[in-house]
């Protein structure tokens, strides 16, 4: 079947259009089959018009923009000196977790949680600690107790994913305040990567919000590359409100300013101010979007398990009721969908059952995914 009768994407250049064969539908890869906002668009159309495309300076619109963003969103006020950019928030958390951490020392993370975490870990040679999630309900929910025990046991940074992919978990306000507590009473800097803020459904609340105890400890790794669909710009910050943990990322490179591209720093910008409705309607769409895939999963794949997802498009499904194993494997390449392995979310074998499912796309392409998943698994 051709893909393009799903929506005209097969055109697109990105991974995701690219890393398999054009028979596979592709639901793995974090990336959207939506426009990307007409402003955003815009913006880089004026810039490429003007040939306004050389190394990037100083872009004090970014922070102005965010800092509106944040204190409208989420009654957070930034200390707007303090947004640094960086190239893309796995650069931003690589270099942090760099000057933070000596090879051999741990590094806190809660699985399931999003693969790269893993592989920034390993690149400073740092040692993952796991404190996975606990299922309560439906609900993946932080185990505050396991991760003072590991605060307790020596680990030096916690990467916090608030919203947790790939779960779609909402940490709440209480959880966090507990981390933030626990982080100051031990001497942990949390990492707190939230990406995905933007796009959640339930009350999302930013780590460095939370007052002095977020704040000695915190610092917020982010993007408007995943909520606005425009990770190939290459542009991302972090932010910190507390001249402690600002002594302790004192030597991060400047270079990683430059190292941010021009035109995503102002993309940054346009997404943050002009394109909020376009976030609104688009969070709308995933939500109607999920109201559909649980429905088709429902019908086609009555043993498979969905939980509760409070943000973004990557839904965690625990297909172990089909007992099949390396079930991607099977999906690949017996009904010809991609989607990301369970296991690349854990440091062991645990998720070798689940697997995480794009639904930012349309809902044709939902349904004959789980329909091509279905004849696979159900026979
Ligand atoms: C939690 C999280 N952090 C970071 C990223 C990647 O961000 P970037 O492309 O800016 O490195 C992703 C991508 O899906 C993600 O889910």
């Amino acid at each position: 079947m051709n893909p393009d009768s799903f929506g005209n994407f097969a055109n697109r250049s990105s991974s995701k259009w690219r890393r398999f064969p054009e028979d596979v539908l592709p639901m793995h890869v974090a990336e959207m089959d939506f426009d990307v906002a007409p402003a955003i668009r815009d913006r880089i159309k004026d810039l490429t018009d003007r040939s306004d495309l050389g190394y990037t300076g100083p872009v004090p619109e970014v922070a102005k923009a965010f800092e509106a963003f944040a204190l409208e969103r989420w009654s957070w006020q930034i200390a707007p000196e303090q947004l640094k950019l960086a190239t893309d928030v796995g650069v931003a958390a690589v270099e942090i977790l760099r000057v933070l951490t000596k090879p051999g020392d741990k590094v806190l993370l809660n699985s399931p949680v999003y693969s790269s975490f893993y592989h920034w870990i390993e690149e400073v040679h740092a040692e993952v600690s796991d404190v996975p999630l606990v299922l309560k309900g439906d609900d993946w929910v932080l185990d505050i107790a396991g991760i003072e025990s590991a605060f307790k046991d020596g680990v030096k940074v916690y990467l916090l994913c608030s919203p947790q992919n790939p779960v779609g978990r909402v940490h709440t306000a209480k959880e966090l305040t507990e981390i933030a507590e626990l982080a100051d009473r031990y001497g942990v800097t949390v990492v707190s990567d939230e990406i995905h803020a933007p796009l959640s459904w339930v009350p999302f609340t930013p780590y460095l919000a939370l007052g002095p105890a977020a704040q000695h400890t915190g610092v917020t790794i982010s993007s408007s590359s995943k909520a606005w669909n425009v990770a190939g710009l290459k542009a991302a910050f972090y932010i910190t409100q507390g001249p402690e943990v600002q002594a302790r990322l004192r030597a991060i490179p400047e270079a990683l300013h430059w190292r941010t591209s021009l035109i995503g720093a102002f993309a940054m910008e346009s997404a943050y101010s002009d394109s909020v409705q376009w976030l609104d309607d688009t969070v709308e769409q995933i939500q109607e979007n999920l109201a559909f895939f649980q429905h088709e999963v429902a019908q086609k794949l009555p043993k498979a398990k969905l939980f509760n997802m409070e943000s973004t498009y990557l839904v965690w499904v625990d297909l172990a009721g089909y007992k099949v194993d390396k079930v991607q494997h099977v999906l690949l390449q017996q009904a010809k969908v991609a989607v990301v392995p369970g296991n690349d979310h854990a440091p062991e074998d645990q998720y070798s059952n689940f697997i995480r499912f794009n639904i930012a796309t349309s809902k044709a392409r939902i349904s004959e995914a789980i329909s091509r998943i279905s004849k696979v698994l159900e026979g």
